[in-house]
């Protein structure tokens, strides 16, 4: 374990993609930078996450130089199908987005390609970081502390902090609660999901309305199969056997997919809640937010991970011009340019989850929109333009 430095230029809090990601590009740059991960490398790479990417997402991990086993291993998606009263709308991504696709290749396995390079490279990696603390953040000369088992309390010096902590991180919580605003959404459900060892149901991901709740049926590789379905809130993983949750996801499923159900035992089971929520500015002095730690999607449109990685875009071209060209223009627009482009996820993931969830409370008008909403999509190709736009992924 290389000695933890005293100094280093960027300090990045969060060892998730987002942070990963940075801490790799600022590498490639030139510019150092130190990782502080509260977790192990172990526990890291044992969340099962989302695993749709977005073509700008695998462009930036191509370029950063891990994108070779995604490419091996990931698979190339045209498309999606939408179940409706026993209907299937397929959505051509490619025809309707011009040629644009999404890679199917979960989170965790971006995750570990990250880990892998930024060992290659000899970035310092710091886990089991107790407590990291910004400090200074108003100033010119910030710091952050934290704790090692090994190496007790410690401080790194820098020029700047990369808050990537997540949704339940330290960094949005050290900006004055004057100097920050938030907006957010709970909705009244959430979503169980099991990881099968079986293959999938079908080659494309299927998003189902049901008037028992919504389903998805979608994968992380030929024999790796992900299922989701909606639950109440406060719902318990302990309420669903294996049977009862395949029961439920063949019922919410038209016959025709629903006869290509492969069961088998579960190797995980989650209940995750869903949130739309976002922090305003994403910048407070020499603290930089990006990723969860400024902004939740529901996981409806597969924008989390994506999101993270264009925050990265942005503040790593920022931060990067800054030291390469001794310009902070774009650092300076940070937080306007992502949050620009955060805004237009979270209303595409809040449309796509208003529209295909079922929801107790709305009645029968806001059923009766929600059969607007999908039979205008069915019978309009503006409409399908629009939902596959936003599903590849908007410019950067
Ligand atoms: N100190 C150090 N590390 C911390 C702290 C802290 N105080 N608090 C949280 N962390 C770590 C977490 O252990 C986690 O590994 O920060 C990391 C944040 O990673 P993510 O939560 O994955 O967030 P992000 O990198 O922004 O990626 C967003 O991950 O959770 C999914 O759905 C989300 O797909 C989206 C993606
Ligand atoms: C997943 O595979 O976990 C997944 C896919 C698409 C989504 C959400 C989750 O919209």
């Amino acid at each position: 374990m290389s000695e933890t430095p005293r100094r280093t230029q960027v300090a990045i809090i969060g060892g998730g993609p987002a942070g990963l990601l940075l801490a790799l590009i600022l590498n490639r740059a030139g510019v150092d930078c130190v990782v502080l991960e509260r977790r192990s490398r172990e526990y890291v790479l044992s969340r099962i996450r989302a695993g749709v990417l977005e073509q700008g997402t695998t462009d930036l991990l191509r370029l950063a130089g891990v994108g070779a086993r995604m490419d091996r291993e990931g698979l190339i998606h045209d498309g999606f199908d939408i179940a409706w009263r026993g209907e299937v709308l397929h959505i051509d991504l490619r025809e309707l987005s011009g040629g644009k696709t999404v890679m199917v290749y979960g989170q965790t396995e971006v995750t570990h390609d990250l880990y892998d390079a930024l060992d290659a490279a000899g970035v310092p990696v710091i886990h089991e970081a107790e407590d990291a603390t910004p400090e200074a953040i108003e100033s010119d000369t910030p710091s952050v502390s934290f704790r090692t088992r090994s190496g007790g309390e410690q401080r790194i010096e820098c020029d700047f902090i990369a808050g990537c902590d997540g949704y339940h991180g330290v960094c949005r919580q050290t900006i004055p609660k004057d100097r920050i605003e938030t907006f957010e959404r709970e909705y009244p459900f959430g979503w169980l999901g099991v990881l099968v060892r079986k293959p999938p149901i079908q080659e494309e991901l299927v998003y189902a309305h049901h008037a028992r709740g919504f389903a998805l049926c979608s994968l992380r590789s030929p024999q790796l199969s992900r299922y989701y379905i909606q639950c109440r809130n406060g719902d318990d993983v302990k309420n669903w056997t294996d049977e009862a949750f395949f029961d439920e996801l063949q019922t919410r499923l038209p016959d025709s997919i629903a006869a290509n159900l492969q069961r088998g035992p579960s190797i995980e089971k989650s209940i995750a809640p869903l949130r739309s929520f976002v922090a305003e500015p994403m910048r407070y002095g020499r603290l930089f937010l990006a990723g969860d730690a400024a902004h939740i999607v529901p996981p409806t449109g597969a924008k989390g991970l994506n999101l993270a990685v264009s925050d990265i875009h942005y503040l790593s071209r920022g931060l990067v011009a800054h030291y390469q060209e001794r310009d902070s223009g774009l650092l300076d627009r940070y937080s306007e340019d992502a949050l620009a482009r955060v805004w237009k996820a979270e209303r595409f993931s809040w449309w796509f989850t208003s529209m295909i969830h079922r929801f107790e409370d709305d009645g029968g008008f806001g059923q009766r929109i929600q059969e607007a909403e999908f039979d205008f999509l069915a019978s309009s190709r503006a409409a399908q333009t629009a939902l596959a736009e936003n599903y590849v992924g908007l410019p950067f």
